[in-house]
């Protein structure tokens, strides 16, 4: 199947881009792996004719809003984050009614509809610097409340007001879990994703984005790691550093919504390309304003 992945990509001039969160399986047939912040950056300046994008579906429409000319195709339109609808209707203007200096600051694991209601989007590894270089004093942060959290304890200095939403999967790792890890392998650090809930993060030795959690585990001198994030990063993780061990939580964190991307899924979306990412063009350039403001300011 690889084998036909590989041809259809190049007839086509298709580059396929895959989250770390992605079945290794995906991974491996992928021009580009990455997080979410790297994804967007190639996403927007990819040459192929094609996008094949396996993440989930804010991951797919990013990749439009950023590229409108590119055919933008994912092996399951079904693939989606929960956490990315999780704002209450009306609580953005509402918010806005209250300070008159809000800025909207979006997590890019939102929909299109959010992003247009946004002043400026973030991913995990840049939020923090993000909110910290914008001139408003008060801050809605959406969806995500542990990210939210996260840079309100970062960026003291600012008025932070945080939305309720979640990663079900990061969230539904417990301070009782790491424990039980940590106590069996008492000499290993723990890195964890800041999506994860408060009293997990306070347990931990570093905080970062899927990437800077990879990279942290490659520069570490400790040869034994536990990682506080979704398994698909263990595919990178064992191939840079397969001198290490890498431990994870029981049940290990699982993103049923990023699993979907599988080599049959990915051969039948190149072969048929009727999976389509589509965007009406209202949306789409509003949605565009915070993402390439993220752009900017990340520079
Ligand atoms: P990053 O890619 O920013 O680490 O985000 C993790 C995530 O949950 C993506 O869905
Ligand atoms: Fe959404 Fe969490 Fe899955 Fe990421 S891991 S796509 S935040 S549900």
């Amino acid at each position: 199947m690889e084998k036909q992945i590989e041809k259809l990509k190049s007839e086509k001039n298709a580059v396929i881009l895959a989250h770390y969160y992605a079945p290794e399986e995906a991974q491996r047939v992928a021009d580009y792996v990455g997080d979410s912040f790297y994804l967007a950056k190639v996403a927007k300046k990819t040459s192929g004719d094609i996008i094949v994008f396996c993440g989930v579906s804010f991951m797919g429409e990013s990749a439009k809003i950023l590229n409108p000319d590119k055919k933008v195709l994912m092996p399951d339109l079904t693939a989606d984050c929960p956490m990315a609808h999780m704002v209450k209707p009306g609580i953005i203007d509402e918010m806005r009614n209250k300070f008159s200096d809000l800025a909207v600051v979006c997590y890019i694991n939102s929909t299109a509809e959010l992003k247009c209601q946004s002043d400026v989007c973030v991913t995990s590894s840049n939020a923090v610097r993000i909110v910290k270089s914008l001139p408003n004093k008060n801050i809605f942060f959406i969806p995500d409340r542990n990210l939210g959290r996260f840079v309100a304890e970062h960026v003291p200095e600012k008025n932070i007001i945080i939305n309720d939403g979640y990663c079900p999967i990061h969230a539904a790792i417990t301070k009782e879990q790491l424990q039980a890890v940590k106590e069996e392998h008492p000499d290993a650090k723990i890195l964890t994703h800041p999506e994860c809930e408060p009293d997990v993060l306070k347990l931990s030795d570093y905080i970062g984005s899927t990437a800077d959690i990879i990279d942290y585990a490659k520069k570490s001198n400790r040869r034994e790691l536990i990682i506080c994030t979704e398994d698909g990063v263990k595919y990178k993780l064992i191939n840079d550093n397969p001198d290490k061990k890498f431990y994870f939580v029981s049940p290990t964190p699982c993103c049923k919504d990023m699993k979907l991307n599988t080599l049959e899924n990915i051969l039948s979306v190149l072969e048929k390309e009727d999976k389509v990412v589509e965007i009406d063009e209202v949306t789409r350039l509003a949605a565009l304003v915070p993402l390439n403001r993220m752009l900017e300011c990340a520079k």
